[in-house]
Protein backbone atom coordinates (compact mmCIF):
# COMPACT_ATOMS: atom_id res chain seq x y z
CA UNK A 1 0.00 0.00 0.00
CA UNK A 2 2.88 2.21 0.78
CA UNK A 3 4.48 4.55 -2.20
CA UNK A 4 1.40 2.83 -4.43
CA UNK A 5 0.60 6.27 -5.41
CA UNK A 6 3.87 6.85 -7.14
CA UNK A 7 4.65 3.44 -8.31
CA UNK A 8 1.35 3.82 -10.72
CA UNK A 9 2.00 5.64 -13.79
CA UNK A 10 -0.47 8.12 -14.06
CA UNK A 11 -2.81 8.02 -17.83
CA UNK A 12 -6.19 8.08 -18.75
CA UNK A 13 -9.12 5.48 -17.21
CA UNK A 14 -10.42 3.32 -19.96
CA UNK A 15 -13.03 0.61 -20.06
CA UNK A 16 -12.70 -1.89 -22.30
CA UNK A 17 -16.03 -3.36 -23.68
CA UNK A 18 -16.57 -3.48 -20.15
CA UNK A 19 -19.67 -6.31 -19.01
CA UNK A 20 -21.41 -6.90 -16.09
CA UNK A 21 -24.39 -9.51 -15.66
CA UNK A 22 -26.36 -10.40 -12.45
CA UNK A 23 -28.04 -13.39 -13.71
CA UNK A 24 -29.97 -11.90 -16.62
CA UNK A 25 -29.90 -8.55 -15.88
CA UNK A 26 -27.20 -6.97 -18.20
CA UNK A 27 -25.95 -3.80 -15.49
CA UNK A 28 -23.58 -3.22 -18.02
CA UNK A 29 -23.41 -3.90 -21.76
CA UNK A 30 -20.38 -3.93 -23.78
CA UNK A 31 -19.05 -0.11 -22.53
CA UNK A 32 -15.93 1.27 -24.29
CA UNK A 33 -14.99 4.82 -22.63
CA UNK A 34 -11.75 6.76 -22.58
CA UNK A 35 -11.98 9.50 -19.37
CA UNK A 36 -9.31 11.96 -19.91
CA UNK A 37 -6.76 12.07 -17.17
CA UNK A 38 -7.72 15.12 -15.37
CA UNK A 39 -10.74 15.92 -16.04
CA UNK A 40 -14.41 15.94 -14.41
CA UNK A 41 -16.30 13.38 -16.38
CA UNK A 42 -20.53 12.35 -15.43
CA UNK A 43 -21.61 9.73 -16.00
CA UNK A 44 -25.36 10.65 -16.05
CA UNK A 45 -28.61 8.33 -16.96
CA UNK A 46 -31.58 7.38 -15.05
CA UNK A 47 -32.46 5.50 -12.13
CA UNK A 48 -31.00 1.86 -12.77
CA UNK A 49 -29.28 2.14 -16.21
CA UNK A 50 -25.49 0.95 -14.60
CA UNK A 51 -23.89 3.99 -13.30
CA UNK A 52 -23.27 2.45 -9.99
CA UNK A 53 -21.76 -0.66 -11.49
CA UNK A 54 -20.04 0.97 -13.52
CA UNK A 55 -17.92 2.63 -10.92
CA UNK A 56 -18.18 -0.20 -8.78
CA UNK A 57 -16.48 -1.97 -11.55
CA UNK A 58 -13.59 0.30 -11.75
CA UNK A 59 -13.30 0.86 -8.09
CA UNK A 60 -12.71 -2.84 -8.13
CA UNK A 61 -15.74 -3.57 -5.71
CA UNK A 62 -17.55 -5.49 -8.39
CA UNK A 63 -16.04 -8.06 -10.93
CA UNK A 64 -17.04 -7.56 -14.89
CA UNK A 65 -18.28 -10.31 -16.59
CA UNK A 66 -15.96 -9.32 -19.04
CA UNK A 67 -13.81 -6.39 -20.41
CA UNK A 68 -11.16 -4.37 -18.56
CA UNK A 69 -10.41 -1.78 -16.74
CA UNK A 70 -7.29 0.29 -17.11
CA UNK A 71 -4.95 3.56 -16.35
CA UNK A 72 -2.78 4.48 -18.50
CA UNK A 73 -1.30 1.47 -19.90
CA UNK A 74 -2.10 -0.36 -17.24
CA UNK A 75 -4.97 -2.80 -16.64
CA UNK A 76 -6.37 -2.96 -13.26
CA UNK A 77 -9.54 -5.02 -13.99
CA UNK A 78 -7.96 -8.04 -11.72
CA UNK A 79 -6.57 -5.62 -8.81
CA UNK A 80 -7.72 -5.67 -5.62
CA UNK A 81 -9.87 -2.80 -4.44
CA UNK A 82 -7.21 -1.15 -2.15
CA UNK A 83 -4.71 -1.47 -4.65
CA UNK A 84 -6.33 0.88 -7.17
CA UNK A 85 -5.01 4.28 -6.92
CA UNK A 86 -8.91 4.82 -7.15
CA UNK A 87 -10.88 6.16 -4.13
CA UNK A 88 -14.72 6.56 -4.02
CA UNK A 89 -17.06 9.01 -2.40
CA UNK A 90 -20.51 7.70 -1.62
CA UNK A 91 -24.19 9.65 -1.17
CA UNK A 92 -23.98 8.57 2.48
CA UNK A 93 -20.49 9.89 3.00
CA UNK A 94 -20.24 6.73 5.56
CA UNK A 95 -17.70 8.95 8.42
CA UNK A 96 -16.84 7.47 11.08
CA UNK A 97 -18.92 8.32 13.95
CA UNK A 98 -16.70 7.51 16.73
CA UNK A 99 -14.04 9.34 15.06
CA UNK A 100 -13.21 13.26 15.14
CA UNK A 101 -13.43 15.11 11.68
CA UNK A 102 -9.40 15.24 12.20
CA UNK A 103 -9.08 11.34 12.41
CA UNK A 104 -11.59 10.51 9.91
CA UNK A 105 -9.57 12.51 7.20
CA UNK A 106 -6.41 11.34 8.88
CA UNK A 107 -7.85 7.58 7.97
CA UNK A 108 -6.07 7.03 4.97
CA UNK A 109 -2.46 8.16 6.36
CA UNK A 110 -3.07 6.36 9.76
CA UNK A 111 -3.55 2.94 7.87
CA UNK A 112 -0.43 3.59 5.43
CA UNK A 113 1.34 3.45 9.06
CA UNK A 114 2.01 6.85 8.34
CA UNK A 115 2.24 8.66 11.76
CA UNK A 116 2.73 12.66 11.48
CA UNK A 117 -0.53 13.69 9.93
CA UNK A 118 -1.35 16.95 10.97
CA UNK A 119 -0.06 19.10 7.81
CA UNK A 120 -1.61 17.22 5.38
CA UNK A 121 -4.69 16.79 7.61
CA UNK A 122 -4.69 20.37 7.85
CA UNK A 123 -3.84 21.11 4.26
CA UNK A 124 -7.05 18.76 3.34
CA UNK A 125 -9.00 20.39 5.68
CA UNK A 126 -8.51 24.02 4.28
CA UNK A 127 -8.63 22.60 1.09
CA UNK A 128 -12.15 21.57 1.77
CA UNK A 129 -13.12 24.72 3.72
CA UNK A 130 -13.53 23.22 7.26
CA UNK A 131 -10.26 24.48 8.58
CA UNK A 132 -10.71 24.03 12.53
CA UNK A 133 -13.15 21.97 11.99
CA UNK A 134 -10.82 19.10 13.42
CA UNK A 135 -12.25 18.49 17.01
CA UNK A 136 -15.74 17.77 15.64
CA UNK A 137 -17.92 14.77 16.05
CA UNK A 138 -19.46 14.40 12.16
CA UNK A 139 -23.12 14.47 13.84
CA UNK A 140 -22.07 18.03 15.13
CA UNK A 141 -21.97 18.88 10.84
CA UNK A 142 -24.53 19.99 8.43
CA UNK A 143 -25.00 17.11 5.25
CA UNK A 144 -22.93 19.61 3.30
CA UNK A 145 -19.81 19.52 5.36
CA UNK A 146 -20.30 16.14 6.32
CA UNK A 147 -19.57 15.41 2.34
CA UNK A 148 -16.55 17.85 2.56
CA UNK A 149 -15.02 15.59 5.24
CA UNK A 150 -16.00 13.21 3.30
CA UNK A 151 -14.20 14.22 0.37
CA UNK A 152 -11.06 15.68 2.03
CA UNK A 153 -10.74 12.15 3.33
CA UNK A 154 -10.56 10.47 -0.10
CA UNK A 155 -8.26 13.23 -1.50
CA UNK A 156 -5.61 12.71 0.83
CA UNK A 157 -4.82 9.49 -0.23
CA UNK A 158 -3.66 11.15 -3.64
CA UNK A 159 -5.93 9.24 -5.70
CA UNK A 160 -5.40 9.16 -9.43
CA UNK A 161 -9.03 8.74 -9.85
CA UNK A 162 -12.21 10.14 -7.67
CA UNK A 163 -14.97 8.39 -8.08
CA UNK A 164 -18.24 10.00 -7.00
CA UNK A 165 -21.62 8.22 -6.47
CA UNK A 166 -24.22 10.64 -6.40
CA UNK A 167 -22.41 12.74 -3.60
CA UNK A 168 -24.55 15.56 -3.40
CA UNK A 169 -27.96 13.53 -3.29
CA UNK A 170 -28.46 14.11 0.21
CA UNK A 171 -28.48 17.19 0.10
CA UNK A 172 -31.20 19.61 -0.33
CA UNK A 173 -31.56 21.74 -3.55
CA UNK A 174 -29.47 25.07 -2.35
CA UNK A 175 -27.20 23.55 -0.98
CA UNK A 176 -26.59 20.94 -3.67
CA UNK A 177 -25.79 24.12 -5.69
CA UNK A 178 -23.31 25.50 -3.77
CA UNK A 179 -21.82 22.24 -3.59
CA UNK A 180 -21.51 21.78 -7.17
CA UNK A 181 -19.44 24.85 -7.48
CA UNK A 182 -17.63 24.00 -4.71
CA UNK A 183 -16.68 20.17 -5.92
CA UNK A 184 -15.84 21.80 -9.56
CA UNK A 185 -13.69 24.12 -7.82
CA UNK A 186 -11.78 21.34 -5.75
CA UNK A 187 -11.61 19.60 -9.13
CA UNK A 188 -9.73 21.86 -10.72
CA UNK A 189 -7.38 22.91 -8.04
CA UNK A 190 -6.21 19.12 -7.25
CA UNK A 191 -6.19 17.99 -11.11
CA UNK A 192 -7.24 14.69 -10.00
CA UNK A 193 -9.66 12.77 -12.97
CA UNK A 194 -12.97 13.03 -11.31
CA UNK A 195 -15.95 10.58 -12.21
CA UNK A 196 -19.28 11.66 -11.07
CA UNK A 197 -22.17 9.71 -11.19
CA UNK A 198 -25.76 11.14 -11.35
CA UNK A 199 -28.94 11.14 -12.41
CA UNK A 200 -29.65 15.37 -12.28
CA UNK A 201 -28.49 16.75 -15.82
CA UNK A 202 -28.32 20.31 -14.25
CA UNK A 203 -25.77 18.63 -12.26
CA UNK A 204 -23.91 16.94 -14.80
CA UNK A 205 -24.04 19.97 -17.13
CA UNK A 206 -22.57 22.32 -14.45
CA UNK A 207 -19.68 20.52 -13.26
CA UNK A 208 -18.48 18.18 -15.70
CA UNK A 209 -16.20 18.66 -18.99
CA UNK A 210 -17.50 16.02 -20.77
CA UNK A 211 -20.67 14.39 -20.04
CA UNK A 212 -22.05 10.56 -20.84
CA UNK A 213 -25.17 9.55 -21.24
CA UNK A 214 -26.25 6.47 -20.27
CA UNK A 215 -29.26 4.19 -20.66
CA UNK A 216 -29.91 0.61 -20.32
CA UNK A 217 -26.56 -0.35 -19.59
CA UNK A 218 -24.64 1.56 -22.73
CA UNK A 219 -23.62 5.00 -23.31
CA UNK A 220 -25.96 7.03 -26.01
CA UNK A 221 -23.77 9.96 -26.33
CA UNK A 222 -20.83 11.40 -24.55
CA UNK A 223 -18.93 15.04 -25.24
CA UNK A 224 -19.19 18.58 -23.91
CA UNK A 225 -22.45 19.46 -21.74
CA UNK A 226 -23.20 22.36 -24.37
CA UNK A 227 -22.37 19.98 -27.43
CA UNK A 228 -24.85 17.25 -25.99
CA UNK A 229 -27.40 20.06 -25.24
CA UNK A 230 -27.62 21.60 -28.66
CA UNK A 231 -27.10 18.53 -30.70
CA UNK A 232 -28.69 15.16 -29.12
CA UNK A 233 -27.57 11.90 -30.78
CA UNK A 234 -30.98 10.23 -29.79
CA UNK A 235 -34.06 10.70 -28.84
CA UNK A 236 -33.82 9.08 -25.55
CA UNK A 237 -30.69 12.31 -25.03
CA UNK A 238 -33.07 14.82 -26.50
CA UNK A 239 -35.32 14.69 -23.74
CA UNK A 240 -33.27 13.39 -20.95
CA UNK A 241 -31.21 16.16 -21.13
CA UNK A 242 -33.44 19.02 -21.10
CA UNK A 243 -36.67 18.54 -23.49
CA UNK A 244 -37.26 18.72 -27.08
CA UNK A 245 -40.63 18.97 -29.00
CA UNK A 246 -39.96 15.61 -31.23
CA UNK A 247 -42.14 16.10 -34.84
CA UNK A 248 -42.79 12.69 -36.50
CA UNK A 249 -40.95 13.60 -40.33
CA UNK A 250 -39.67 12.53 -43.69
CA UNK A 251 -36.72 12.97 -45.20
CA UNK A 252 -35.72 12.21 -48.61
CA UNK A 253 -32.32 13.04 -48.38
CA UNK A 254 -30.16 16.27 -48.22
CA UNK A 255 -30.28 19.29 -50.66
CA UNK A 256 -27.15 21.02 -50.88
CA UNK A 257 -26.21 21.81 -47.22
CA UNK A 258 -30.07 21.49 -46.02
CA UNK A 259 -32.31 18.38 -45.58
CA UNK A 260 -35.67 19.39 -46.15
CA UNK A 261 -37.99 16.71 -44.74
CA UNK A 262 -41.85 16.61 -44.50
CA UNK A 263 -44.14 16.67 -41.23
CA UNK A 264 -48.02 16.91 -40.80
CA UNK A 265 -48.41 17.98 -44.86
CA UNK A 266 -45.94 21.18 -44.18
CA UNK A 267 -42.52 21.26 -45.10
CA UNK A 268 -39.19 22.49 -42.86
CA UNK A 269 -35.62 21.91 -43.61
CA UNK A 270 -32.59 21.09 -40.83
CA UNK A 271 -28.77 22.12 -41.57
CA UNK A 272 -27.02 19.09 -43.18
CA UNK A 273 -24.42 19.38 -40.22
CA UNK A 274 -27.36 18.96 -37.98
CA UNK A 275 -28.79 16.04 -39.29
CA UNK A 276 -28.27 12.48 -37.35
CA UNK A 277 -30.42 11.16 -40.15
CA UNK A 278 -31.61 12.36 -43.04
CA UNK A 279 -33.79 9.68 -45.28
CA UNK A 280 -37.21 8.12 -44.23
CA UNK A 281 -38.75 8.16 -40.91
CA UNK A 282 -36.57 10.81 -38.77
CA UNK A 283 -37.54 13.21 -35.49
CA UNK A 284 -37.38 17.13 -36.37
CA UNK A 285 -36.23 18.22 -33.00
CA UNK A 286 -36.51 21.81 -31.47
CA UNK A 287 -36.01 22.24 -27.90
CA UNK A 288 -38.57 24.51 -26.22
CA UNK A 289 -36.36 27.57 -25.25
CA UNK A 290 -35.59 28.10 -29.27
CA UNK A 291 -39.42 28.13 -30.20
CA UNK A 292 -40.78 31.58 -29.83
CA UNK A 293 -44.38 32.69 -29.62
CA UNK A 294 -46.18 35.15 -32.33
CA UNK A 295 -49.32 36.73 -32.76
CA UNK A 296 -49.21 36.28 -36.62
CA UNK A 297 -46.93 34.97 -38.76
CA UNK A 298 -46.43 38.56 -40.74
CA UNK A 299 -42.80 40.16 -39.30
CA UNK A 300 -41.39 36.82 -38.95
CA UNK A 301 -37.03 37.20 -38.54
CA UNK A 302 -35.65 36.12 -41.72
CA UNK A 303 -35.53 31.97 -42.26
CA UNK A 304 -37.68 31.34 -39.43
CA UNK A 305 -40.08 28.07 -39.84
CA UNK A 306 -42.94 27.91 -38.26
CA UNK A 307 -46.37 26.48 -37.35
CA UNK A 308 -49.84 27.49 -36.33
CA UNK A 309 -51.50 26.86 -32.79
CA UNK A 310 -53.19 27.90 -29.95
CA UNK A 311 -52.23 27.87 -26.54
CA UNK A 312 -53.82 25.27 -24.35
CA UNK A 313 -51.79 25.58 -21.17
CA UNK A 314 -49.53 28.43 -19.58
CA UNK A 315 -47.00 27.80 -16.78
CA UNK A 316 -45.56 30.87 -14.77
CA UNK A 317 -42.23 29.25 -13.34
CA UNK A 318 -40.54 32.64 -12.72
CA UNK A 319 -37.65 32.99 -14.87
CA UNK A 320 -40.09 31.68 -17.36
CA UNK A 321 -43.23 31.05 -18.78
CA UNK A 322 -43.69 27.08 -19.88
CA UNK A 323 -46.54 27.36 -22.69
CA UNK A 324 -48.15 24.34 -24.68
CA UNK A 325 -49.70 24.98 -27.68
CA UNK A 326 -51.80 22.64 -30.04
CA UNK A 327 -51.25 22.35 -33.26
CA UNK A 328 -53.45 21.90 -36.73
CA UNK A 329 -52.52 18.36 -36.55
CA UNK A 330 -53.20 17.89 -32.76
CA UNK A 331 -50.24 17.80 -31.85
CA UNK A 332 -48.46 20.00 -28.54
CA UNK A 333 -45.28 21.96 -28.81
CA UNK A 334 -43.98 23.44 -25.58
CA UNK A 335 -42.23 26.23 -25.60
CA UNK A 336 -40.67 28.33 -22.70
CA UNK A 337 -40.75 32.00 -22.87
CA UNK A 338 -38.41 34.05 -21.00
CA UNK A 339 -40.24 36.43 -18.21
CA UNK A 340 -37.58 39.61 -19.39
CA UNK A 341 -40.42 42.12 -19.24
CA UNK A 342 -40.95 42.75 -22.53
CA UNK A 343 -44.33 41.12 -23.44
CA UNK A 344 -46.70 39.81 -21.64
CA UNK A 345 -48.96 36.48 -20.90
CA UNK A 346 -50.68 35.08 -23.31
CA UNK A 347 -53.84 33.88 -22.31
CA UNK A 348 -55.51 30.25 -22.62
CA UNK A 349 -57.21 30.14 -26.28
CA UNK A 350 -54.84 32.73 -27.96
CA UNK A 351 -54.17 32.04 -31.66
CA UNK A 352 -49.51 32.34 -31.92
CA UNK A 353 -47.18 31.35 -34.62
CA UNK A 354 -44.34 28.54 -32.78
CA UNK A 355 -41.31 29.55 -35.13
CA UNK A 356 -37.40 28.53 -34.84
CA UNK A 357 -34.51 29.43 -36.62
CA UNK A 358 -33.57 25.86 -38.29
CA UNK A 359 -30.09 26.48 -37.42
CA UNK A 360 -31.27 25.22 -33.86
CA UNK A 361 -33.24 22.01 -34.94
CA UNK A 362 -32.20 18.63 -35.32
CA UNK A 363 -33.01 15.39 -37.14
CA UNK A 364 -32.44 11.93 -35.24
CA UNK A 365 -33.42 8.87 -36.82
CA UNK A 366 -37.06 7.57 -35.97
CA UNK A 367 -38.52 4.01 -35.90
CA UNK A 368 -40.61 4.03 -38.55
CA UNK A 369 -44.54 3.96 -36.48
CA UNK A 370 -43.78 6.40 -33.64
CA UNK A 371 -45.09 9.49 -33.68
CA UNK A 372 -44.22 12.89 -32.04
CA UNK A 373 -42.81 12.97 -28.92
CA UNK A 374 -44.31 15.90 -26.56
CA UNK A 375 -41.02 17.54 -24.61
CA UNK A 376 -40.97 16.06 -21.37
CA UNK A 377 -43.51 13.44 -22.06
CA UNK A 378 -40.40 10.59 -23.43
CA UNK A 379 -43.13 7.54 -22.28
CA UNK A 380 -45.99 8.54 -23.50
CA UNK A 381 -45.51 9.68 -27.45
CA UNK A 382 -47.99 11.79 -29.03
CA UNK A 383 -49.72 9.51 -31.68
CA UNK A 384 -49.30 11.91 -35.43
CA UNK A 385 -53.35 11.08 -35.88
CA UNK A 386 -54.94 10.58 -32.36
N1 LIG B 1 -25.84 -6.88 -6.75
C1 LIG B 1 -26.81 -6.88 -7.67
N2 LIG B 1 -27.55 -7.98 -7.91
C2 LIG B 1 -28.50 -8.00 -8.86
N3 LIG B 1 -28.80 -6.96 -9.64
C3 LIG B 1 -28.11 -5.83 -9.45
C4 LIG B 1 -27.09 -5.71 -8.47
N4 LIG B 1 -26.58 -4.47 -8.52
C5 LIG B 1 -27.25 -3.82 -9.48
N5 LIG B 1 -28.18 -4.63 -10.05
C6 LIG B 1 -29.07 -4.28 -11.15
O1 LIG B 1 -28.28 -3.75 -12.21
C7 LIG B 1 -28.94 -2.66 -12.82
C8 LIG B 1 -28.08 -1.42 -12.73
O2 LIG B 1 -27.97 -1.02 -11.37
P1 LIG B 1 -27.09 0.22 -10.90
O3 LIG B 1 -25.73 0.10 -11.48
O4 LIG B 1 -27.20 0.31 -9.42
O5 LIG B 1 -27.85 1.44 -11.59
P2 LIG B 1 -27.79 3.01 -11.28
O6 LIG B 1 -26.64 3.27 -10.37
O7 LIG B 1 -27.64 3.64 -12.61
O8 LIG B 1 -29.11 3.36 -10.65
C9 LIG B 1 -30.29 -2.52 -12.12
O9 LIG B 1 -31.24 -3.24 -12.87
C10 LIG B 1 -30.03 -3.18 -10.78
O10 LIG B 1 -31.22 -3.69 -10.26
MG1 LIG C 1 -26.65 4.21 -8.46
Amino acid sequence: MNGMVNESPGGDLRLDGLTKRFGRITAVDGLDLTVAQGSFFALLGPSGCGKTTTLRAVAGLEEPTSGRVLLGDRDITRLRPHRRPVNTVFQSYALFPHLNVHENVAFGLRRRGIRSVDAEVARMLALVRLDGFGPRRPAQLSGGQQQRVALARALINQPQVLLLDEPLGALDLKLRRQMQVELKRLQIEVGTTFVQVTHDQEEAMTMADTVAVMNAGRIEQLGGPADIYEYPATAFVANFLGQSNLLAAEAAGPAGSEVPVTAHGARFSVPADRARADRGAVHLGVRPEKLHLAGTDAGLPAGHQHVAGVVTDASYVGVSTQYLVRTAWGGELSAFVANSGLGGQLPIGASVVAHWDPRHAFLLPREPGHGDRAAGRLDAPVGAAP
